[in-house]
């Protein structure tokens, strides 16, 4: 979650049983950093970054978080070039180069980044494939479900024939309060790719129910906000 999630925020997490932590997300280049700004200016939380200084900032949290545990750090990401990204991909404690293919601030859409990145699957392909063969580290793609003129499936399937390691699917479902998880089971019968399921997992029954769907593996972020878990990861 931009502006909340640093290391600090993610070594709070570790201790209820994750497999992965997810740093950012960051802007990584000149013109999401602009646009990180004007969103800022509204009043919305970004984590403001500069240029020059991101490899070494990122470095440090993920550093932080491997100083005293052992499971992966994943870091999500969004800039209007790969470069950037693969650039990130080298640092040793980044074990998940997160495509942040998710974000729906006009800032970043109109820039191509973020949610912007899912209305030309070739170009999402292109870009998920360059960051794959020249990252130093595994690649996820997350992804925001049910958007007007997206085509879900297309889009899985783009991301699963780039070669991404995983797809991770805000199975948002506009004016409901549950995941889709209608979505979560087309997904998982048309492509390979390892799914992460996310969106309202708050108790063992939304959790368990998004697995059911499909999913294998899941993702919490607002039930996560105050550092800690309302259930146990354990008995899903
Ligand atoms: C304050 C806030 C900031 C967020 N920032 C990001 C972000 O930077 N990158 C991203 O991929 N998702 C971001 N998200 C989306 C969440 O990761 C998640 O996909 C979404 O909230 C649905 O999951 P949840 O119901 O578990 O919260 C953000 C969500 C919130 C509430």
């Amino acid at each position: 979650m931009a502006g909340i999630t640093d290391g600090n925020f993610c070594k709070k997490l570790v201790p209820y049983g994750f497999d992965m932590v997810t740093l950012g997300g960051y802007n990584a280049d000149k013109l999401t950093i602009a646009a990180g700004h004007k969103i800022i200016q509204r009043g919305r939380s970004e984590f403001d970054i500069k240029e020059e200084e991101i490899m070494s900032s990122i470095k440090k949290e993920a550093k932080m978080i491997k100083k005293s545990w052992n499971g992966m750090v994943s870091v999500n990401l969004r800039s209007v070039s790969p470069d950037p990204m693969i650039e990130i991909s080298k640092i040793t404690d980044i074990d998940v180069l997160e495509i942040n293919a998710h974000c729906r601030q006009p800032e970043i859409t109109d820039i191509g980044c973020g949610q912007g990145l899912l209305y030309e699957t070739e170009k999402l392909y292109d870009f998920t494939k360059k960051i794959v063969d020249n990252a130093h580290s595994k690649v996820s793609v997350k992804i925001r479900a049910n958007i007007e003129n997206v085509d879900d499936i297309e889009v899985a399937k783009a991301v699963e024939e780039a070669g991404a390691d995983y797809l991770h699917v805000d199975a948002m479902k506009p004016g409901y309060n549950h995941a889709d998880l209608d979505v979560i089971k087309s997904i998982k019968e048309n492509t390979n790719i390892f799914l992460i399921g996310n969106n309202s997992l708050r108790d063992l029954k939304s959790a368990r129910e998004m697995i059911s769907a499909g999913a294998d593996g899941i993702s919490i972020a607002r039930a996560a906000l105050k550092g800690n878990i309302p259930f146990d990861l354990s008995m899903i």
